[in-house]
């Protein structure tokens, strides 16, 4: 899937180039399944999320979903077909308060998309909120408050409230507790696990912090300048990473595994590159220790290196062969 946004400047803002903000991602989710979705600060993690949501079109690409009828492509449906897929698709912001009008009470909230689509009303109305209420583990009586009564934490449990209101097969949590205290982070992840098990939801959990996502995730894909650079089983990718980049995330976080110790600092060096002009070749030659002349001209295709593990990297093998004599590449 592509999305690209065109660059304006100038007073007349006349489009002067194009941002690849997602550039030929292709990723397949399973009924069940948490596909974490990593990468730094403008690496496409939202954009992906919105074009999952049919927030925004796709420049190409589709998104297939495969419901009771089959499978079905998002951007052909129209009217109550599109209503419908959309409804499976649902999502969990980064910052809770931002999206809840301050003037309705948590019930209204909850209630509202399931007013909005006509799913339900009256006291069947009423019971579905309490029922969420309870659900993400808050009181009936905290439905009658204003959005400003409640802790972070409780916010984001109404933003999940709200999310399964409409019965969703899909949950996209992007960046769902970056914005809380640390010490109710976890009690939100919990919940989010938990609700993920009992519903059957798929999901995907988009992060920063890699060794988070791993935690939550069965697969994880790695992006970088709208481009996955790395995407397999979480455990594989989190310990074996192929890809310099995934190795340079890693590294960046400061933790106590003694795996990571042992490879020793790979930190990410340089800056994100301009997503409007991006380095010619491998998008990560630049800030890229093991990078070669090759990799300045030819852009490495997203390859399977060991079963369902891919990287895009010219000398991923290399980089597995090294990993697996315990040396540090
Ligand atoms: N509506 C838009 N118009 C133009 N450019 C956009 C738009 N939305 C996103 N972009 C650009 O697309 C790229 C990807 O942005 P996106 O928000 O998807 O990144 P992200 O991985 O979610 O980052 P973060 O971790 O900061 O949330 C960035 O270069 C961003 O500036
Ligand atoms: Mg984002």
């Amino acid at each position: 899937m592509i999305k690209h946004y065109p660059l304006r400047r100038g007073l007349l803002h006349r489009a002067t180039g194009t941002l690849r903000a997602v550039d030929g991602v292709d990723l397949e989710l399973s009924p069940g399944e948490t596909l974490g979705l990593v990468g730094e600060s403008g690496s496409g993690k939202s954009t992906l999320a919105r074009l999952l949501m049919g927030l925004e079109e796709p420049t190409s690409g589709t998104v297939h979903l495969r419901l009771q009828g089959g499978l079905v492509d998002f951007g052909k449906l129209r009217g109550r077909d599109l209503a419908g897929a959309r409804r499976t698709v649902q999502m969990v912001f980064q910052n809770p308060a931002s999206s809840m009008n301050p003037h309705m009470s948590i019930r209204e909230i909850i209630a509202e998309p399931l007013r909005v689509q006509g799913l339900a009303r009256g006291q069947e109305l009423k019971s579905r909120v309490q029922d969420l209420l309870v659900q993400v583990g808050l009181l009936p009586r905290h439905g009658d408050l204003s959005p400003r009564a409640l802790s972070g934490g409780q916010l984001q449990r109404v933003g999940i409230a709200r999310a399964l209101a409409l019965k969703p097969r899909l949950l996209i949590a992007d960046e769902p507790v970056s914005a809380l205290d640390v010490s109710v982070q976890s009690q939100v992840l919990n919940l989010l696990m938990e609700l993920r098990e009992s519903m059957g939801l798929s999901c995907i959990f988009i992060a920063h912090n890699l060794h988070l996502v791993r935690c939550l995730s069965h697969r994880i894909a790695v992006l970088y300048l709208g481009r996955v650079v790395e995407v397999g089983p979480a455990q594989r990718v989190s310990s074996a990473p192929l890809h310099p980049y995934t190795q340079g995330l890693l590294d960046s976080i400061p933790v106590n595994h003694p795996a990571q110790r042992r490879r020793g600092p790979r930190a990410l060096a340089g800056e994100i590159p301009d997503a409007a002009h991006p380095p010619s070749g491998c998008v990560f030659h630049p800030r890229c220790a093991h990078a070669q002349a090759r990799c300045q001209q030819e852009a490495p295709t997203l390859r399977e290196i060991s079963q369902g593990h891919r990287a895009a990297c010219h000398y991923a093998e290399a980089i597995k062969a090294t990993a697996s004599r315990g040396e540090a590449p």
